[in-house]
């Protein structure tokens, strides 16, 4: 896939439909943390309009070929000691083509020349080996563990948590 058709953007009405589609596929939501519930387009609009009336967070829609791919978002933006808190949500028919990178590098350009912060930080679940492999390569470190923190099945699993210096 050719990099410069992949960007991140403010939301547009027509990001809708996909991002309901998105928040409502249960395997990605387990992944990222997020409601298990169904949600219908009042509550998706509505998730989205807190996100976006939220000063300390900021919500991009990732577009592919024009197309809605899934969003990313930086909450607890910390402008005093410099750090924010990233999250990323691509949707299933993206995933595996380096979207998540091209994605995650207009983040950090942006956190870093628009917010002036200096790092930022992420959780991400220890059995989420496709997030952790792609946060490593764009420079994450760990920096420790919230033991048996996210409910598994039956059991508990542990959450990571990862830094990176932009
Ligand atoms: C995690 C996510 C951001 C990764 O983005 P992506 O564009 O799909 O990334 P890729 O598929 O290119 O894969 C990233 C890496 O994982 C590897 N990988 C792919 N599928 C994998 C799998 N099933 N198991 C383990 N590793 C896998 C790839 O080989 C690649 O390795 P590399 O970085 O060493 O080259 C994206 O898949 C996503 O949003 N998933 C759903 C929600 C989620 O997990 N969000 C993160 C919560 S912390």
């Amino acid at each position: 896939m050719n990099p410069e058709e992949i960007y991140i953007r403010q939301f547009k009405d027509c990001d809708l439909f996909g991002l309901i589609e998105l928040l409502n596929d249960l395997e990605n939501q387990e992944l990222v943390g997020g409601s298990l519930e169904p949600m219908n387009e009042a509550e998706v609009l509505n998730w989205l309009n807190l996100k976006r009336s939220d000063e300390g967070t900021n919500i991009f829609a990732i577009i592919c070929q024009d197309e809605f791919a899934g969003y990313v978002l930086i909450t607890s933006i910390d402008r005093i000691n410099g750090h924010a808190v990233f999250g990323i949500n691509i949707s299933r028919l993206f995933q595996g083509k380096g979207v998540g990178a091209i994605a995650m590098k207009h983040v950090h350009d942006f956190c870093k020349d628009s917010l002036s912060l200096r790092k930022l930080v992420l959780y991400v679940r220890e059995d989420n080996q496709r997030a952790i492999s792609l946060y490593k390569r764009l420079g994450y470190k760990s920096v420790g563990s919230l033991l048996n923190h996210i409910k598994a099945n039956e059991s508990y699993i542990a959450n990571n948590v990862m830094e990176v210096f932009l």
